[in-house]
């Protein structure tokens, strides 16, 4: 399917900061992140980071006063405006900030706080209305796939979170293929294996809305990306980013990333 891709696939390096980072060393962090990055490589690149929601504010300035040219996302929201959800966010709030990018499903809120594939559909809803792009996050548990059924899961959860969107909220989505057994492990898929399930989810997007919108939407790869596996696993002509945990906390290991996808050209240009 990458024939038929287009100039909106630029590659994505994601940092998922997970409950990592007070506001100071996230403070920090983009400081530092700004004076590292390479403006060349943001030509093929966009950066995001994804902080704590106490953090995002801090964040938000420090990009802004600064121009750093690193684009604001959230781990997490609600999918209800507001009302009695105590401990909760909602999406206004985020794009109230300037949050681009919102995950929706990350596996650890599937599988440690209960988040269910309706939840994942109602809060990508939620991002979608208020303008800003949902990040949804899918992948197969370990026991899935020793079971052979990655794709069969895969294709439940793409299936249950876009079911009923206009192919262009599909064209101008993000999916990130995170196989649960490589999150936070130091296992990574091999760089075939993520060209395969990224192909396969692209696949169940065109069923869903359209080939044209599949081929736009941006599909990344996650599970313990780092600087030395981006290159290869980026390589993969249906994978279009990554989304990085770990190895996005630190600036200098987060732009050594930024420079691996960079010396990939974008697969929309391949
Ligand atoms: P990891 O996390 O890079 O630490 O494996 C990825 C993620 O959970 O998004």
């Amino acid at each position: 399917m990458a024939d038929q891709a287009n100039d909106s696939r630029r590659t994505l390096v994601a940092g998922n900061w997970k409950m990592h980072h007070d506001h100071l060393q996230a403070i920090r962090t983009v400081q530092e992140l700004g004076l590292r990055l390479d403006p060349v490589d943001l030509k093929r690149v966009e950066v995001a980071v994804l902080p704590p929601f106490t953090d995002l504010r801090s964040v938000q300035t420090v990009l802004e006063d600064r121009s750093i040219p690193v684009v604001l996302g959230a781990q997490h929201c609600h999918d209800r405006d507001s009302g009695a959800f105590t401990g909760e966010v909602a999406a206004p709030m985020l794009a109230r900030l300037g949050v681009r990018y919102v995950l929706a499903g990350h596996s650890e809120r599937r599988l440690l706080f209960g988040q269910d594939d309706a939840q994942v559909g109602a809060a990508l809803r939620a991002v979608l209305r208020h303008g800003m792009v949902p990040v949804l996050c899918v992948g197969e548990t370990a026991e899935e796939r020793e079971a052979g059924r990655t794709e069969e899961r895969l294709s439940d959860q793409v299936a249950a979170a876009v079911q009923g969107l206009a192919e262009e909220q599909v064209a101008g989505m993000v999916v990130a293929y995170e196989p649960v057994w490589a999150i936070g492990t130091g296992a990574t898929a091999t760089a075939a294996d993520a060209q395969a399930a990224c192909a396969h989810v692209r696949g169940r997007l065109a069923a869903a809305a359209s080939g044209d919108a599949a081929a736009s939407a941006r599909i990344l790869y996650g599970g313990s990306v780092n600087a030395e596996n981006t290159a290869e696993l980026v390589g993969g002509p249906d994978v279009d980013g990554v989304l990085v945990g770990g190895a996005s906390l630190e600036a200098a290991s987060l732009a050594g990333i930024v420079a691996a996808a960079a010396t990939v050209r974008p697969a929309a240009r391949r």
